[in-house]
C-alpha cells in the first residue's frame, strides 16, 4: 500500500476542539468526533514529522477491539459518510481515521492493567518490591511476566504526567464502581492479551477509560488496546530478562537517542527511513492482530 498523505492537524470548525498529543476531539453535544491524526509523540514531545497512516491504524485497531471485546462501548461508527457531519467538510482526509462516539461522563481515573514488568512499575519494583503498592514476588527481571495481571489506576492529570494511585484512593473517590471497573478492566485485558499472544504480540500493559452514558450504563470509551495506549512487544523478545523495545515506536526512540537532541527543546524532524520503518511497524501490528492487512 502506498503511504497516504500524512495528516498533522485538522481544523474542521465544528464545536469546541480538544487537541491531545495525537487526536483531535470535537465536541458535538451528545456525540464526539475523535480524529486520530498521524502525529507521533516520544519522550513526551509531539514530533514535527507525521507517520503516514498511523491514525488509520490506531482507529482500525480500536474499532477491531471494540467489536471483538463485546462489551458496551462508545463507538457509533467509523464510516465518515454515515456521521452526518455538516456539509462543506472534506471527508477524504478524515476517512478511516475518525470515530463518532457517544459522549459519556468519563470516570476520572485511568484504568491501567499490567501483565508484565516495565515502565513506572519496573522502577517502583526495583525501589520497593511493589508496583503501585501491590507486593510482588522477589526475583522478577525487567520485562518479566507478572504472576497475574494487576490493576494499577492513575489519576487523569489535566497537565503533565498521570499519577499512579493506590486502589483505595480510587475506591474512596468513586465508591463501589471502582470494584466493577477493576474487575472489568482485568477481565478484558486478560482476554485480549491471550488473543494477542497467539498472534505474536505481548500486550505488556494497557490503559482503559470508562464512562457513564446518559442512562447510567457503563461504557468503554476513548481508544482501546492500541500501541498508543498500551505497550506492544514482539512476543519472541519478551521474558528474556530485559524490557523489549515497543513494537511500534522503538525505531523512533532509538534514532532520537543517537542524535544530540536534549529532550528539553523541540525535537528534530525524523528522516524518511525512520518514518517508513515506523509506518511499516504500525501496519504490521494491525496485520498481526487482525490477520488481515489494512485496506
Ligand atoms: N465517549 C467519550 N465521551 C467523553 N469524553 C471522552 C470519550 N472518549 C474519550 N474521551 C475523552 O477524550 C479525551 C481524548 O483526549 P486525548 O487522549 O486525545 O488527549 P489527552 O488525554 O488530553 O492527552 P494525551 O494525548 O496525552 O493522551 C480524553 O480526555 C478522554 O477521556
Ligand atoms: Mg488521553
Amino acid at each position: 500500500m502506498t503511504p497516504s498523505t500524512p495528516l498533522l492537524q485538522t481544523d474542521l470548525g465544528i464545536g469546541p476542539v480538544h487537541r491531545g498529543k495525537v487526536r483531535d476531539c470535537y465536541d458535538l453535544g451528545e456525540r464526539m468526533l475523535i480524529v486520530s491524526t498521524d502525529r507521533i509523540s516520544a519522550f513526551d514531545w509531539i514530533l514535527p514529522t507525521a507517520i503516514p497512516d498511523k491514525g488509520r491504524v490506531l482507529t482500525a485497531i480500536s474499532s477491531f477491539w471494540f467489536d471483538w471485546l463485546g462489551v458496551e462501548h462508545h463507538l457509533i461508527t467509523t464510516d465518515v459518510t454515515a456521521m452526518e457531519l455538516p456539509a462543506g467538510i472534506d471527508l477524504a482526509p478524515l476517512a478511516g481515521r475518525s470515530m463518532l462516539v457517544r459522549k459519556a461522563s468519563v470516570v476520572p481515573f485511568e484504568c491501567v492493567v499490567r501483565g508484565w514488568l516495565a515502565g513506572s512499575g519496573l522502577n517502583e519494583y526495583r525501589d520497593a518490591g511493589t508496583v503501585c503498592g501491590i507486593s510482588l514476588p522477589q526475583g522478577l527481571r525487567p520485562g518479566d511476566q507478572l504472576p497475574e495481571p494487576i490493576f494499577t489506576p492513575a489519576t487523569k492529570a489535566t497537565s503533565g504526567h498521570d499519577e499512579n494511585v493506590p486502589f483505595s484512593v480510587m475506591a474512596k473517590a468513586i465508591g463501589p464502581l471502582a470494584d466493577t471497573l477493576r474487575a472489568q478492566s482485568l477481565e478484558i485485558y486478560s482476554r485480549a492479551a491471550a488473543y494477542a499472544a497467539q498472534r505474536g504480540i505481548v500486550l505488556a500493559d494497557t490503559k482503559f477509560e470508562w464512562g457513564q452514558a446518559e442512562d447510567g450504563g457503563l461504557l468503554l470509551v476513548d481508544e482501546v488496546l492500541t500501541p498508543d495506549s498500551s505497550r506492544f512487544w514482539p512476543a519472541d523478545e519478551a521474558g528474556h530478562g530485559a524490557v523489549p523495545g515497543s513494537f511500534d515506536k522503538q525505531f523512533v526512540r532509538d534514532w532520537l537517542e543517537q542524535t544530540d537532541w536534549d529532550k528539553a527543546s523541540p525535537p528534530p524532524p525524523l528522516p524518511e527511513s525512520i518514518v517508513a520503518e515506523t509506518r511499516r511497524k504500525y501496519l504490521e501490528a494491525f496485520r498481526l492482530l487482525t490477520g488481515r492487512p489494512l485496506d
